[in-house]
C-alpha cells in the first residue's frame, strides 16, 4: 500500500513538473486608442476572463471585482502572515452585503492606478489563476478593487498586471507556486498578438542573437508608498551613452548614472507610451537625429506636439523592418553591447503625410533621465531574468524577419 501511494505521489510530481515546464503564457494585445498593452487572465471557479494592462513598474495584480463571482475566492484577513508578505496597510471593512471586494477584517492593499495617479486601499484576496495554456495557479494573491477606480485604463481593461520586483508581483507568485525559476519574457506587438511568458522560455522560440545587460537597482524607491532607504522595485539598466547614426551624443555622464537620492539613470516602462528623455538628453538627441536624417535626404516638416522633430513620410524609404532612419544606440556596459533602436521603433507615423521622432521631452526636473517607453519596446523580445539579474533583449525582431506574433 505504501509503495502504491508513493508511486502515485511520484507520478503526481512528474506530472506537475511536466506541466510546470511550460510556465504560464498570456497573449498580449495593444489597445489602439491608448497604446496600452493588456493581457487576458482567467480567474476563479468560473474562469472569468479579465483584461489587465501590463505594468512593469506596478507591484501586484489588481482588478475590479464588482461583477466577480467565484466559489474559490477568499479574502486575506488583516494581521495574517499573507497580509504581512503583501505589505498590507491595516484593515478594510464593508457595510454592504458581502461579496468579493466587500468583506470585513480584510487586509488592505495599497493599489495604485498610474493613469489616475491615485492610490486606494481596498481588500487583498486570493483565488485560482488560470492561463490559456491550462496552467492553474492556486491561491493567487491580488487586490479586489471597485470599478470606480478604472479611469485611464484602455476600454475593456478592468485591472493592472504588475510585474515589478516585489514578493507578490505577477511573475514572482506564478514562478513561486509552479516551482520555476523567477524569469519572464515580454514581447509587445505592434499588431497581432504578443506574448507574456512567465517562467523560463521554451528554447525553440528564442532568437539566438539576444544580448544581455545587468538589471540594476535604484537605491531609492519612487513608489507611491515606500519606507525610507527602500530600493526601487522597478527595472533599471545602466545606459552609459547614446549614439545617433554611430556618433556619441555629448551629454554629461551624471544624467546616465543614478545618484544617492535615486535621481538619474534609465528605467523601462510599459505604461509610458513614448520614451521620455531629460531635456539635456532630448535636445542633443533630436538635433543629432534631424541632422543625420537630413543626410539621408529625409525632409523635415512642421512638428506635431508632443513631438518636436517631424518629417515628410514620403521622404522616408520603407524596409520590411520599418522605415529607414538613422540608428539610435543605447550603449550599455561591456564590449560592444548596445540596444539598437531602428526606424520601426524610433519613428511614429502620425498620419499618411507626417512621421515623427517618437521621443518626448521629460523636462529638466525629471527624476529618471531616460524612461524607455512602450513604442520603443514593440517587436522587441525582452527576457527579465531575476535569478541572475540580467535583461536579455533582441532589439527589433523585424530586422531578423521575426515578430512578436510569430515567436
Ligand atoms: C500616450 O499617453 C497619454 C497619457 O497616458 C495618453 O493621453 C495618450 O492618449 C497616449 N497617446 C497615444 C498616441 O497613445
Ligand atoms: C458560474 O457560471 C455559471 C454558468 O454561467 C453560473 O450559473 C454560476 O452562477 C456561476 N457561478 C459563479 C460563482 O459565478
Ligand atoms: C461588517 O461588520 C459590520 C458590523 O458588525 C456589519 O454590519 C456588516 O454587515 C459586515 N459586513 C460584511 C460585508 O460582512
Ligand atoms: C520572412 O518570414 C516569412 C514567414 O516566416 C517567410 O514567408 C518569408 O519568406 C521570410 N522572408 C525572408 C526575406 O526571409
Amino acid at each position: 500500500m505504501a509503495s502504491f501511494s508513493s508511486s502515485l505521489f511520484f507520478l503526481a510530481i512528474l506530472f506537475s513538473a511536466a506541466h510546470a515546464q511550460h510556465g504560464l503564457v498570456l497573449p498580449i494585445q495593444k489597445d489602439a486608442k491608448t497604446s496600452q498593452f493588456y493581457a487576458t487572465i482567467q480567474m476563479g471557479s468560473n474562469r472569468t476572463k479579465i483584461n489587465t494592462v501590463i505594468d512593469l513598474g506596478a507591484q501586484f495584480l489588481w482588478f475590479a471585482c464588482n461583477d466577480y463571482a467565484s466559489t474559490t475566492y477568499a479574502p486575506i484577513p488583516c494581521g495574517s502572515s499573507k497580509c504581512e508578505t503583501a505589505r498590507g496597510m491595516g484593515c478594510v471593512s464593508c457595510n454592504l452585503p458581502p461579496r468579493p471586494g466587500c468583506t470585513n477584517d480584510t487586509c488592505a492593499s495599497p493599489a495604485y492606478n498610474p493613469f489616475q495617479d491615485a492610490l486606494v486601499a481596498e481588500g487583498f484576496a486570493e483565488d485560482t489563476l488560470y492561463s490559456k495554456n491550462q496552467v492553474a495557479v492556486p491561491q493567487f494573491l491580488f487586490s479586489c478593487m471597485d470599478s470606480g477606480y478604472l479611469e485611464g485604463l484602455a476600454t475593456g481593461a478592468t485591472g493592472l498586471l504588475g510585474l515589478a520586483r516585489t514578493e507578490i508581483s505577477f511573475h514572482k507568485q506564478v514562478t513561486g507556486k509552479l516551482n520555476l525559476l523567477d524569469k519572464f519574457s515580454l514581447c509587445l506587438p505592434s499588431s497581432g498578438l504578443g506574448k507574456l511568458s512567465i517562467g523560463p522560455s521554451a528554447k525553440s522560440g528564442i532568437p539566438k542573437s539576444l544580448k544581455s545587460t545587468p538589471l540594476i537597482i535604484n537605491p531609492v524607491s519612487n513608489a507611491p508608498i515606500s519606507s525610507e532607504n527602500e530600493p526601487s522595485d522597478e527595472y533599471f539598466i545602466d545606459v552609459k551613452s547614446i549614439k545617433v547614426g554611430g556618433k556619441t551624443l555629448s551629454v554629461k555622464d551624471s544624467y546616465f548614472s543614478i545618484d544617492k537620492n535615486g535621481v538619474g539613470g534609465t528605467k523601462i516602462s510599459t505604461i509610458q507610451n513614448y520614451t521620455a528623455l531629460h531635456n539635456s538628453i532630448y535636445k542633443p538627441l533630436t538635433r543629432a537625429f534631424v541632422k543625420a536624417a537630413s543626410n539621408m535626404k529625409i525632409k523635415r516638416v512642421a512638428a506635431i506636439p508632443p513631438f518636436r522633430a517631424c518629417f515628410s513620410s514620403d521622404s522616408i524609404s520603407k524596409t520590411t523592418a520599418g522605415p529607414s532612419a538613422p540608428t539610435i544606440d543605447l550603449v550599455l556596459p561591456g564590449n560592444d553591447v548596445y540596444w539598437r533602436i531602428n526606424g520601426g521603433n524610433s519613428l511614429v507615423e502620425i498620419d499618411q503625410k507626417t512621421t515623427c521622432l517618437a521621443f518626448v521631452d521629460g523636462g529638466s526636473n525629471t527624476r529618471t533621465s531616460i524612461v524607455i517607453g512602450a513604442h520603443q519596446l514593440e517587436e522587441n523580445l525582452l527576457e527579465f531574468d531575476l535569478v541572475s539579474s540580467q535583461l536579455r533583449f533582441s532589439s527589433s525582431l523585424l530586422v531578423q524577419n521575426k515578430s512578436c506574433s510569430r515567436l
